[in-house]
């Protein structure tokens, strides 16, 4: 059965989300744009009311939300301001390898790190010479006796200004390309330094720094997953946040189509509002297909990774299209307002500059349509998803 109809919780928690957007992160977006402010109140407030973590399993102190209410969460937070959802949903992604390969200990240890603590944690693959190609990283990690040796540097890593602890992938196999790599949890030392914080086109509310490890001794207890299988433990990571990304994508461009519709009805030009003209009537008609197709991408990747089902293909189509379409829709908002749209003391700027890390950041939109194609062409015969 296929059944769009939202659960009473579900409609809850969307209010709940949509209304934290609206009081809490509308009212200071622009400004905490401007100066690229990390929204730490913002998040400290998102914490007390249980708009954080919630993908953490009730057997691990949190709420046990399905990868469906988090995307619909994410839709509305990000309606609010995606820099700040960034901020907010970091968490997920770098606690999503302690859960998938971390030991029983581990998750709950650092469940309730999150759940209690409100530690702030962040997701560490990308390197300078290893963005796309995860495989090409050169951060090391040498067994010596009962701990791993961290050494290397990780760039464009969010909240790595203020995270207490790290997931980190490192090569334990140099010579095995990506089946010799490991994923670790490590927290935050003195022999770990958080430098360049970048100073961004868009989201710029969230943080992005680069990390050091130097010599950081990492516990073997906090190996995740099996020693070189750390690269599957990346993409199921990803198969499992992806969808989250397209959410964020889609209440990106849900914003941009609102402002564009309310301004495009009081905007007069030739005599009638903007919006009679049928030249404006197509982009918002379209603009509005788009938004739709991608939350029904966004809701089956979620729904299938629900029913303990592989994602991946779905994951990309979901990722790549609502990806494409904020950057797609937040641009022709700009065209709507004209040359209104252009200056920043207009709102649609910010989005359409928010809106290029989507098609950036978890895989660029190229990448999702390599997998996409991998997928199509060459299907692996996996259904449930890969362990590690
Ligand atoms: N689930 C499980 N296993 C998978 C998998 C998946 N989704 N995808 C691939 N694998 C397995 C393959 O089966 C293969 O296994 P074997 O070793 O048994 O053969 C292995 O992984 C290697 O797969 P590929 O040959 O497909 O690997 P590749 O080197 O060609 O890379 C890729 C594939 C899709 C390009 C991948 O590298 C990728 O996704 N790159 C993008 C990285 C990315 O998204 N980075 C974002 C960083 S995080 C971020 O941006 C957040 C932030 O904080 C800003």
């Amino acid at each position: 059965m296929v059944d769009f109809t939202l659960t009473d919780e579900q409609k809850s928690l969307r209010e709940l989300a949509h209304d934290f957007a609206e009081k809490e992160i509308r009212p200071v977006a622009w400004e905490l744009d401007k100066d690229g402010t990390f929204p730490r109140a913002i998040l400290d407030k998102a914490f007390e009311v249980g708009l954080m973590n919630t993908h953490v399993a009730e057997e691990y102190g949190g709420p046990g939300l399905s990868y469906l209410d988090g995307c619909i969460i994410e839709e509305e937070l990000s309606w609010g301001c995606s820099g700040v959802q960034t901020s907010l949903g970091c968490n997920g992604l770098a606690a999503a390898p302690v859960f998938l390969g971390g030991s029983e200990e581990v998750k709950k240890e650092y469940g309730t790190s999150l759940t209690q603590d409100g530690t702030l944690a962040s997701f560490c693959l990308t390197e300078p010479d290893a963005g796309s190609d995860v495989s090409g990283m050169r951060t090391r990690a040498v067994k010596k006796g009962d701990k791993y040796v961290l050494n290397g540097s990780k760039c464009f890593i969010t909240n790595g200004s203020y995270a207490d602890w790290y997931t980190v992938y490192a090569k334990t196999d140099p010579d095995a390309g990506h089946r010799g790599i490991s994923a670790f949890l490590v927290r935050k030392d003195d022999t770990v330094i958080v430098d360049k914080k970048e100073d961004k086109m868009g989201q710029r509310a969230s943080n992005t720094a680069t990390i050091t490890f130097n010599d950081t001794e990492v516990d073997a207890k906090y190996l995740l997953g099996d020693e070189n299988k750390g690269f599957k433990l990346a993409m199921m990571t990803l198969d499992r946040t992806r969808p989250g990304v397209a959410a964020m994508a889609t209440g990106i461009a849900r914003a941009a189509f609102e402002f564009a519709t309310e301004y495009s009805k009081e905007r007069v030009q030739f005599g009638v509002p903007i919006a009679m003209h049928q030249a404006i009537q197509f982009i918002i008609a379209d603009m509005a297909t788009e938004i739709e197709a991608s939350r029904l991408l966004t809701w089956q990747s979620a729904v299938l990774l629900d029913q303990g089902k592989r994602n991946t293909l779905q994951s990309s189509h979901a990722k790549r299209f609502a990806a494409d379409t904020a950057m797609k829709v937040t641009t022709d908002a700009v065209q709507v307002f004209g040359g209104y749209g252009f200056i920043k003391e207009y709102k649609v700027e910010k989005l359409m500059r928010d809106a290029k890390i989507m098609q950036l950041y978890e895989g660029t939109a190229q990448i999702q349509r390599l997998v996409i194609a991998r997928e199509t062409l060459m299907p692996r015969r996996v259904e449930e998803p890969a362990s590690v």
